[in-house]
């Protein structure tokens, strides 16, 4: 692929706070940025060239949109399989590209592309009725959480079974949608994996953060992780075989269970930038916003070398409220526009530079 020139137009499919931060980073290196969505004003959109407000179904608007932008990407992963083919149809390059939406929207598809190219995941069931559900309970040890296929995330379409008698309410709550049964994972921390890879297939991942979670959502992500560094090398590689098995280009993020022997199981991956790697931009030499806009545009890759120890903490809900006046000097802050601070909602990140990497 010829490089993408600065000055050029890039789409970026998706209004929210990573479309946001993409856009700042595109704009740095000197392209413009339009920005494609459903909503009113998103974050991203404020920041950006051009809105084109339309439905992700809206094939007519979807080719318009892709006429004028050089090469586009994505920000949300749950657009429809359909929306890419309007846009590589109009000649326009979509990266990441159909093959890594379609396995990353549906849980199923994704566990089953990854053990199949030798990449473990929590043991797990197809489950298509609550009938499903009580066959394959004991299967798995007699306890399981009960995921959705499609449209999760910050542990929304998800409830615990530990016994039998849960399976009906468990079944309503996820609204009886297909789903998949996953066994219990005794982790004994979460790690992930952010990976560059480029149109050319070069790839670059950067060192895989602890990531602690509360009712769902990410916390916090801590650099160093405190494993030892063969179990993060093995991490990094996994996350290598799989954008190579997708042919992804772009940024994708892998998030895995650690377990205590220092075993590793796959979770789930987005392919796209991803909040447990919001610390790269500053702790790192290359962070994933620009590496993200690099790989698409078939520029070489930054350095994903870590230059300090760093921490990044969310701000969700009323924390997004910031008081500037209680900000520590050190505190870099990164807050997404959002108007409302609605529980659960991801308002900002504050990045804590901790100390400089020791060699
Ligand atoms: N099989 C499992 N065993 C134990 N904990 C799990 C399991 N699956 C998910 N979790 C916990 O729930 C969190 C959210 O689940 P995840 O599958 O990543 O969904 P989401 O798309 O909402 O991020 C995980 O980060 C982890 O803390
Ligand atoms: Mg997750």
């Amino acid at each position: 692929m010829t490089p993408v020139a600065p000055g050029s137009v890039i789409g970026i499919l998706g209004g929210g706070q990573l479309g946001r931060m993409l856009a700042n980073a595109a704009q740095r290196l000197g392209f413009d940025v339009d920005i494609y969505c459903p909503e009113d004003n998103p974050p991203a959109a404020r920041v950006a060239h051009h809105h084109w407000k339309g439905a992700y179904d809206n094939k007519a608007l979807l080719g318009e949109f892709a006429k004028a932008c050089a090469v586009i990407t994505l920000e949300f992963e749950n657009i429809p399989v359909a929306a890419a083919e309007a846009i590589e149809a109009a000649g326009t390059h979509l990266h990441p590209g159909a093959k890594s939406l379609a396995v990353s929207q549906d849980r199923a598809e994704e566990k089953a592309f990854l053990n199949g190219i030798g990449i473990a995941t929590a043991d797990y069931r197809v489950i298509n009725s609550d009938h499903d559900i009580a066959k394959a309970l004991p299967e798995l040890g007699g306890t399981g959480l009960l995921k959705t296929r499609r449209d999760g995330y910050d542990g929304k379409g998800q409830a615990w079974i530990r016994s039998p008698d849960d399976i009906a309410a468990a079944w309503a709550d996820v609204g009886a949608a297909p789903c998949v049964l996953e066994a219990p994972v005794p982790f004994e921390r979460e790690i992930s994996v952010i990976v560059a890879r480029s149109s050319q297939g070069e790839t670059a991942t950067w060192a895989p953060p602890q990531n602690v979670h509360r009712d769902g959502i990410l916390a916090t992500s801590t650099v160093p992780s405190g494993l030892p560094l063969d179990v993060e090398q093995a991490a990094r590689e996994k996350a290598i075989a799989l954008v190579d098995a997708l042919g992804h280009v772009g940024v994708l993020a892998l998030e895995l269970f650690v377990l205590p022997d220092g075993g590793l199981l796959a979770n789930e991956f987005a392919p796209r930038v991803h909040n447990s790697g919001h610390w790269t931009p500053e702790a790192c030499q290359t962070g994933q916003f620009e590496q993200h806009i690099r790989a698409i545009c078939g520029w070489p890759l930054g350095d994903t070398r870590r230059l300090f120890d760093a921490e990044m903490e969310n701000l969700i809900g009323e924390a997004g409220n910031v008081d500037p006046t209680t900000l520590a000097p050190g505190d870099v802050l990164t807050l997404y526009g959002k108007h409302e601070a609605r529980p659960g909602r991801k308002m900002g990140h504050i990045t804590r530079r901790l100390a400089p990497r020791k060699a």
